[in-house]
């Protein structure tokens, strides 16, 4: 199969371009080959998206979004096809998959309501006979850069608000997971999205996204990514007086007191630095715990990993699917070296798994280290992979110092029983995303999604907040007083 990309509302064909394969992480099969785009198709793609916008900002906004119920509609029927593609492509468990594509549905048919609402405010004049209010306006082209780890859904977190606000989208997935988009062009093509309305571009980030960030047509630019990445992508959006939204890296950690409910906090933490094979912006990578209950979670951690099986993802078994690539299983495995080399003591895993059967794909055992102290580089740095390291604290007020003292901000989650810890804590834990008594993923579509410091730079993806990264705000003043009537700002 040849992806393509789909400019103008059309599939367009591959010409000159350059392609790479897109493989299995889990054996190693060609899935398809992706174009390796350049600076030409860039150009051709924000034509047509410049080209629509006008257009398309001017269809009022329920009819933009019943091309988001359609789109919902479609994601829906192909659910299970998506889910089974997206684990073939990305390596993530079935069920995980499913819930990817699900996050997708729920966010085509939440911004599609916002189509009823986009909601403004009228405000009194400071003047009789004046009234005065404030709207949203499109912002244009919008120039979206989406990461492997969530294919399907980051791209419709940032998608969908920028169509229901009157955007056109330019749209770059990851080159290592091409596939879902390809399958989301397909579903904007079926349910009839004007053309130009959403181009996607395949290939790398230093020639397809560089080159959207430097484009004067594209306004604002919205990226989920590294930190190395999302900082260039900063400075060069920055001198160019763009609206950028940063979504990067976390170091999240689970808080376990001595109050807390260890069951739960095992599974909790089980859940979120296994999961995605520890893949997710907010896996938990650390774990603070409480001195008192630390050998007891501990234990308990070791006893309930025994069941967990690691394999392909489209095996309803498997617990834990392989990584992305072979440069992710090396950074993962330097991590731990660097763990060792620290005086970390692994507790479980550390090991790369190249014996069959998993010599064809990228599997690292889930590893867990304890005794590791906060300002170890593993206590800093993030993995991106299923390591996680226990820190031992004496208090909540450390317990909340240890997790604030990285640069990351993104989430964080505490499993205590007492209500005043419970507040202390969601008050003074520095990060976009809290959890009580669960573990630090598993974000919902309807409320806003980033973090604080390292993890961005102020904007949220998903939920109202989202609205705000597309649009500008629009102030109206409407005089009906018949005559010229100054402002205070004029007069005193
Ligand atoms: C992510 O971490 O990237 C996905 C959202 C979540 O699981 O909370």
């Amino acid at each position: 199969m040849n992806v393509k990309n789909f400019i103008n509302g059309c599939w367009t064909e591959l010409g000159d371009l350059q392609t790479m394969p897109v493989t299995n992480p889990a054996n190693g099969e060609v899935l398809a080959l992706a174009p390796l785009s350049t600076k030409r198709e860039v150009d051709e793609a924000v034509r047509s998206a410049k080209a629509a916008q006008k257009a398309w900002a001017l269809v009022p906004a329920p009819k933009r979004a019943d091309y988001l119920y359609e789109i919902g509609f479609k994601l829906k029927e192909k659910k299970e096809y998506l889910a089974r593609l997206l684990t073939q492509e990305m390596g993530k468990v079935i069920d995980e998959a499913r819930g990817e594509v699900q996050e997708g549905i729920d966010m085509a048919f939440y911004m599609a309501g916002e189509g009823r609402r986009l909601f403004g405010e009228t405000t009194p004049s400071e003047l009789s006979n004046k009234f005065a209010m404030s709207v949203r306006a499109p912002i244009g082209v919008a120039g979206l850069i989406t990461p492997w780890n969530f294919p399907i859904a980051i791209a419709t977190w940032k998608a969908f608000p920028a169509l229901v606000a009157g955007n056109t989208v330019v749209w770059k997935p990851s080159n290592e997971t091409p596939l879902m988009a390809y399958e989301l062009g397909k579903i904007c093509e079926e349910v009839g999205l004007p053309k130009g309305v959403v181009n996607i571009v395949f290939g790398t980030g230093p020639t397809v996204g560089t080159s959207m960030v430097e484009h004067p047509d594209i306004r604002v630019i919205s990226f989920t990514g590294s930190n190395a990445t999302g900082s260039k992508v900063a400075e060069l959006g920055g001198k160019l007086l763009k609206k950028v939204s940063l979504e990067m890296g976390g170091k999240n950690a689970v808080i376990v007191m001595d109050d807390g409910d260890i069951d739960l906090a095992v599974d909790g933490i089980l859940w979120s630095a296994f999961g995605t094979a520890g893949q997710r912006c907010t896996a938990c990578s650390r774990v603070i715990v409480h001195k008192d209950v630390k050998e007891a979670l501990q234990e308990k951690l070791l006893a309930a990993m025994d069941g967990l099986v690691i394999g392909d993802g489209l095996n309803p078994e498997t617990k834990i699917g392989p990584v992305i690539n072979r440069a992710a299983l090396e950074k993962i495995n330097h991590y731990v070296q660097i763990g060792k080399q620290e005086g970390a003591t692994l507790l479980t895993g550390g090991r790369m798994l190249t014996e069959p059967p998993y010599d064809q794909g990228f599997y690292y055992e889930p590893t867990i280290f304890t005794n590791v102290s906060p300002d170890m580089i593993l206590a800093q740095e993030e993995i991106f992979g299923p390591v996680v390291s226990i820190i031992e604290v004496g208090s909540l007020d450390e317990a909340i110092q240890v997790n604030n003292n990285v640069k990351f901000g993104l989430s964080s989650s505490i499993f205590s029983q007492d209500i005043n810890k419970i507040f202390k804590a969601q008050t003074l834990l520095d990060t976009g995303i809290v959890y009580v008594n669960a573990g630090t993923t598993g974000a919902e579509i309807h409320l806003p999604f980033g973090g604080t410091k390292g993890t961005g730079n102020g904007h949220r993806d998903s939920g109202q907040a989202a609205l705000d990264v597309y649009t500008e705000w629009k102030s109206i003043y409407v005089d009906f007083s018949g005559k010229l009537q100054r402002a205070q700002i004029d007069t005193q």
